[in-house]
């Protein structure tokens, strides 16, 4: 069903630049960057986003920061390590949220907002959950006692053509997604939706498809129950919530921050084609589980 919109902004929230959509298909990893400061107008532009881009649809607040480069400062990002798996970043996002039951998810929701508007002003991003030095970024946002950085984002004007030339797009196959049968399902599990039962929704589960996610692993379902879209989350091996590498290096627990990109895409493109809804954490209604798939959250009528 179709209903009017109702994008709710938080106060001081600044909306998505529209067509989001257009934004979604726009944005990929890039990994090289030109050796040029981003320009005084994008990094106010983005600095006031990430002022106002503060409170999560699950109840966390995320304290962000702009650590950039400027023309008279050029070694400021002295310390910010990416071990090579990035070159030439001028600037970097970085959060730091408290712990809550839905932190992770929020601060995957808000930076992935971030994200978009970086990218509405031409500027290319990486997401880097595994790849950068946490001390260092630690020390640039003055991290608090309580609080954690699951995650950062380089930014920056791309090489041109450097996503064509980049081994770990090609290794993540980055150019490519699962197909929706596999992700998107109708009343239950193992039902794939077909477009006809998505129908407005169609566009909206396209935006979640494309999502970024760590190693591209995608691990976000959807199953579809009436006008509720209840969020799962798929764990890939490598990637449980208290795996090894998590334990060992303290790797933040990635793929929930993957379940709030996706709630990012899934929002904004909703709220984009005026299809009302907003988030809730109830899986009432939903069949059990699948597997170990774990509940996440709910978009459903207002
Ligand atoms: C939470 C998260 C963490 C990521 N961590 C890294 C990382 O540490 N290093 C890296 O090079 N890419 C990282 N990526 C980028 C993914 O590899 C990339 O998003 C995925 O392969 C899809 O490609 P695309 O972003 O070009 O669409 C991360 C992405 C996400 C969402």
């Amino acid at each position: 069903m179709v209903r009017a919109a109702r994008v709710v902004l938080r106060s001081g929230e600044q909306p998505i630049p529209k067509p989001v959509t257009d934004l979604i298909r726009r944005r990929h990893s890039t990994r090289a960057y030109v050796r040029e400061p981003i320009s005084e107008d994008a990094r106010r532009a983005l600095l006031a986003f990430l002022l106002a881009n503060t409170d999560g649809p699950l109840g966390s607040r995320v304290r962000f920061e702009l650590l950039a480069a400027t023309a008279e400062s050029r070694d400021s990002l002295r310390g910010l390590g990416t071990y090579g798996f990035v070159r030439g970043a001028q600037a970097f996002i970085a959060g730091a949220v408290g712990e809550a039951p839905k932190d992770l998810e929020d601060y995957g929701y808000l930076m992935e907002r971030a994200v978009l508007r970086a990218t509405d002003l031409g500027l290319g991003t990486c997401w880097l959950g595994g790849t950068f030095s946490k001390s260092g970024f630690a020390r640039g946002i003055g991290l608090g006692a309580g609080e954690q950085l699951p995650a950062v984002v380089a930014v920056g004007y791309p090489v041109p053509g450097c996503e064509t030339k980049d081994p770990l797009r090609r290794f993540a196959s980055s150019a490519s997604r699962l197909p929706g049968e596999e992700l998107f399902f109708d009343g239950r599990w193992g039902i794939p939706l077909t477009a006809e039962s998505a129908a407005a929704y169609g566009e909206v589960l396209e935006a979640v498809r494309w999502a970024p996610s760590a190693s591209n692993k995608q691990p976000w379902r959807i199953v579809r129950s009436g006008d509720d879209w209840h969020f799962f989350l798929r764990r890939s091996r490598g990637y449980r919530s208290k795996s090894r590498l998590v334990c060992l290096v303290g790797i933040a627990d990635l793929q929930r921050v993957d379940m709030g990109i996706a709630m990012c895409h899934f929002g904004s493109t909703a709220d984009e084609l005026r299809l009302g809804g907003r988030w809730r954490l109830d899986g009432r209604g939903v069949a059990a589980s699948e597997g170990e798939a774990e509940y996440t959250v709910t978009w459903g009528a207002t």
